[in-house]
């Protein structure tokens, strides 16, 4: 037989307490009772109670302090509030402080019923996540979270890059981490204690590039009032990261790997050519070998910022890590947010694992805080994130690098042309389309005819 559950009321009207003590006894819970705050701390203290039924009005105490004061134990232990339909406020900072559930005044069964059932049950299925070492919680260094081999072969990388300047190239999906991979690398490289510059790719256009890049000297233009060091000469010695690089514009890419392989660049309107010593990490969430075959991203830029390459893994991938992420974005959000959520119901991972995070990271922790939120009380619930999850493609990122249908033919049809080697008739049949349709896509695509002589 399981051990007797324990519930504890706390209430300074003797009817009330009678009432539910005769009710709660006769579901074959242990009740204990107490009139005032003091007395019922004690018996806290105690008994240890899985459950408190709480007044957030008494005569010593309010129900608030004694709530916060249970909630700074480590005790595990559901209280539900007993308030007043009007004291909405208290209510609220009753929840936010911690509290499981709450009641209204005049107790009604079935809602008592309900409250004390269901924080029983969670008291049996819920974990209490471990607290996270100090120097990983105080550390101001950026923390990449996650164990599963794929993960651990990425700390390899990171930790063999971090020794050398070469260029490397980040890429994955959106939302998995490639931004906080590029700084990591920065902070434990050996020009840590040098500049880290971010670079937005999709926000260079035309004449920005040189003037956001290399600077420009007074009077170089109309409204360069002074002189101003671009992006390069402020990430001096340390880090620049070119972000979203595949959305780069050809004519800038050819900018870019002009300096990419000079190392060298003027300040618009200068003369003297400064000599740039950062090291260049590039990041995309679209696949350049791809845009590459399509003629939308030089080939070239593309060999020299893949010196090494880091691909970082979909969270659909390795689910096994959605433990530790959620134990470290709880733990932000508790002390971001003012939460209090300490532990998670076993059913939600189960609710984690079924999605297939198609924000991949940035998801998850943006499902956890509107699920924090959802989650009343110190219990993460599988519920919680089903709602949540069920309304989220709204809020998804908008997905970007989505190929248009005539891109994916193109591609498709330059991939059937190298894989038969330019030959028509082949490939013709290897897409299932007559040689004239395939001459059609061809010149629609203005992609090269092949050669006549081998047809
Ligand atoms: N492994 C991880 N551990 C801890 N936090 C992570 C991890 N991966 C991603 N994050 C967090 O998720 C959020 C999104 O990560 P980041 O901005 O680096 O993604 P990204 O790959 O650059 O996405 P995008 O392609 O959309 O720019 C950030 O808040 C980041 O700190
Ligand atoms: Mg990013």
């Amino acid at each position: 037989m399981p051990p007797v559950k324990r519930v504890l009321i706390i209430d300074d009207e003797t009817s009330i307490r009678e009432s539910l003590d005769m009710y709660l006894s006769e579901k074959g819970l242990a009740v204990e009772a107490a009139g005032t705050g003091t007395e019922g701390l004690a018996a806290y203290h105690k008994y240890h109670p899985q459950v408190i039924i709480l007044d957030i009005r008494l005569p010593d105490i309010s129900g608030l302090d004694i709530l916060k004061r249970i909630m700074e134990t480590d005790h595990d232990a559901k209280v539900i509030m007993i308030t007043a339909y009007h004291d909405m406020e208290t209510t609220i900072e009753a929840m936010r402080q911690g509290a499981y559930d709450y009641i209204h005044k005049p107790i009604d069964v079935d809602e008592l019923d309900h409250a004390v059932t269901k924080s029983l049950h969670i008291a049996d299925k819920v974990h209490a996540i471990p607290h996270l070492q100090d120097d990983q919680e105080s550390g101001v260094r950026h923390q990449i979270v996650g164990k599963t081999p794929a993960m651990r072969a990425l700390f390899k990388t990171i930790g063999l890059v971090s020794r050398n300047r070469a260029t490397i190239l980040v890429e994955g999906e959106t939302g998995t981490g490639k931004e906080l991979i590029a700084r990591v690398i920065h902070e434990s490289s050996l020009v840590s204690d040098q500049p880290y510059v971010t670079v937005d790719c999709t926000t260079l256009v035309d004449n920005l590039f040189e003037s956001e890049l290399f600077g420009y000297e007074r009077g170089a233009f109309t409204g360069a009032v002074e002189t101003k060091k671009g992006r390069l000469e402020l990430a001096g010695e340390g880090t620049i990261l070119f972000d979203e690089v595949g959305d780069l514009p050809l004519p800038l890419q050819a900018k870019l790997l002009r300096f990419l392989e000079y190392s060298e660049f003027t300040r618009v309107g200068g003369t003297k050519a400064i000599l740039s010593q950062a090291r260049i990490i590039a990041a995309t969430n679209r696949d350049l070998c791809d845009l590459a075959t399509q003629g939308r991203f030089r080939q070239d830029l593309l060999f020299r910022l893949r010196v090494i390459t880091i691909s970082v893994p979909p969270l659909r991938s390795r689910l096994d890590d959605l433990p530790e992420l959620v134990r470290f974005f709880l733990h932000k959000i508790n002390r971001d947010l003012g939460a209090k959520v300490t532990q998670v119901e076993d059913k939600a991972y189960a609710v984690l694992r079924n999605h297939s995070w198609p924000g991949n990271v940035r998801e998850l922790k943006n499902v956890l805080i509107k699920s924090v939120v959802e989650s009343r009380g110190s219990v993460l619930l599988a519920d919680a994130l089903k709602t949540v999850l069920a309304a989220s493609p709204r809020d998804l990122p908008p997905i970007t690098g989505l190929a248009s249908l005539d891109d994916l033919e193109k591609t498709h049809i330059l991939k059937a042309m190298v894989e038969t080697k330019g030959n028509l008739s082949a490939a013709a049949r290897l897409l299932r389309i007559s040689r004239p349709t395939l001459r059609k896509r061809l010149k629609l695509y203005g992609l090269h005819q092949p050669d006549p002589r081998n047809p």
